[in-house]
């Protein structure tokens, strides 16, 4: 759009105030400020500022309690579960590896605020022994992966505008990480801008609006904007399974969780983690209408997250661990601009601006409305979603705080204790020194317990001391 269509339509929507610095600005300011204008979707941020004017911002995101239950799910076989339906997924999984049908997906967009790191955080060191940035881990169990299946598996990373040079310098610097270039594909997610009561797009400064990433759900548009999608598409690709760039237990191609994806014929299956304690910050994965979907911790009433069954379980037992697989084309209309777009969700928060002289502001109270989707309200509208029972000792521990739980330390003690307990199930003798003993299997040598006892059985694995790591 030329920029002054682009003015106009501003004008029209009613944030002409969004120009009110133009004259005073040089030509850089001018185009950076056209730029920015030019991501915002007017006619969506109409219907989400109307809402916010109307005082109806909490409805935006509409969470309902009615007629919620918990949802149902595939249980492990030592819970309960079918193992031989865990068998034929499992086949069905290394099936679709094996042709080529899968692509892994992580989200690398956010601000890891809590963290306080400063850069990306797929960057930060995570593992205990060789420090291995969080991006080394996934590309080293995606290297592992590929080699099993023969194939190659295109690996998609969702970056920030603030952190895609830093993010994509990163994987130069480190050759790939041993990746073939062309199949790590690098792009950044949207943005939305803050509007205040009034909802009037706020500026960051005179030549800038105040924006922010749009959430780990705006990696469906994402995904599509990019062009990654039609990419999938030519390359035969329909499964993605995405994560969280947090988490380095994560299993990044899980074939049995894949198996019952393609099995069921599901447009979005998710990995569901039992509660570590009835008030864990997770989200729920409840039933609806008919539908599955998820509530966040924070939108469901502290009683029934303590709710019990007649047997003493927690009824609201199945909490979400952010590790999902998408059906390709649930994702491009997701994704695209049809009516079945995610919801957005609202936060009222203070952010820094600049008043209509152009002063800056920092202000006491919250005086913005923010907006971001969220990747798991794709659920419900979902066809055939599965839900699959994952092991938290070998699949979550997120890096999330600088401190206490879900930190660094708590990561690479749940990684330490993972791997002291493939080495006890391969009967392989650990120094005593440290509890847990202090040493490192990188994923290249084994990915899993189940690779790790198969080496230990073939003589392959070398006497472990205070400090080995296995590469
Ligand atoms: P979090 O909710 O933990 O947010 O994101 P965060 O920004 O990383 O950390 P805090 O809340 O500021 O401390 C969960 C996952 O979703 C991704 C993050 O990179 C992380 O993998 N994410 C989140 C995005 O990719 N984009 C977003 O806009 C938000």
């Amino acid at each position: 759009m030329n920029p002054a269509c682009l003015r106009e339509s501003f004008e029209k929507a009613g944030q002409g105030q969004v120009f009110r610095f133009w004259d005073q600005l040089d030509e850089t300011s001018r185009a950076a400020l056209l730029a920015e204008a030019a991501e915002v979707n007017l006619a969506e941020l109409k219907e989400l500022s109307a809402m916010v004017v109307a005082g109806k911002a909490s409805e935006i995101s509409g969470v309902s309690l009615e007629g919620l239950g918990p949802a149902p799910y595939v249980p492990l076989p030592e819970n309960g579960g079918d193992a031989a339906k865990w068998k034929e997924a499992r086949a069905a999984g290394e099936e679709a590896l094996a042709a080529g049908r899968v692509a892994a997906f992580v989200v690398a967009g956010g601000q890891g605020t809590r963290l306080g790191y400063d850069g990306p955080k797929g960057v930060y060191p995570a593992t205990p022994v060789r420090r291995a940035s969080l991006f080394q881990v996934f590309a080293e169990k995606l290297r592992a992966a590929s080699k099993r299946y023969g194939r190659s598996i295109p690996w998609m990373i969702m970056t920030s505008r603030q952190n895609d040079a830093a993010t994509r310098r990163f994987f130069e610097e480190n050759h790939f990480f041993g990746l073939p270039e062309r199949d790590v594909i690098f792009f950044p997610q949207g943005r939305m801008c803050a509007v205040d009561e009034k909802g009037k797009i706020l500026l960051a400064s005179p030549s800038s609006l105040a924006m922010s990433p749009n959430g780990h759900g705006g990696s469906l548009r994402a995904m599509v904007e990019s062009g990654a999608t039609k990419l999938l598409e030519e390359r035969g690709i329909d499964a993605i399974s995405y994560w969280q760039v947090d988490n380095p237990l994560v299993h990044i191609v899980d074939p049995a969780f894949l198996g019952f994806h393609v099995l069921s014929g599901s447009e979005m299956s998710s990995k569901m983690i039992p509660k570590a304690y009835p008030l864990e910050r997770v989200g729920h994965f409840c039933t609806q209408n008919g539908r599955q979907l998820v509530i966040e911790y924070s939108d469901l009433p502290a009683e029934m997250q303590q709710e019990r069954t007649a047997d003493g379980k927690l009824r609201f037992l199945a909490g979400s661990v952010a590790i999902h697989i998408f059906d390709r084309r649930f994702v491009e209309k997701m994704g695209g601009t049809s009516a079945e777009r995610l919801p957005f969700h609202v936060a009222h928060k203070k952010i820094d601006c600049v008043d209509e002289a152009g002063r800056p502001v920092k202000p006491a109270k919250p005086n913005s409305y923010k907006f971001e989707m969220f990747v798991f309200d794709a659920l419900p509208a979902a066809k055939n979603p599965v839900i699959v029972e994952g092991r938290r000792e070998d699949e979550f521990s997120p890096i999330k705080n600088a401190e206490g739980v879900d930190s660094p330390a708590t990561c690479a003690k749940d990684q330490l204790l993972a791997w002291e307990r493939w080495a006890k199930a391969a009967g392989v003798p650990l120094p005593a020194a440290q509890k847990p003993p202090f040493w490192e299997v990188s994923p290249l040598f084994a990915d899993t317990e189940e690779e790790f006892v198969r080496r230990a059985k073939a003589g392959e694995v070398p006497p472990v001391a205070e400090g080995s790591v296995l590469l």
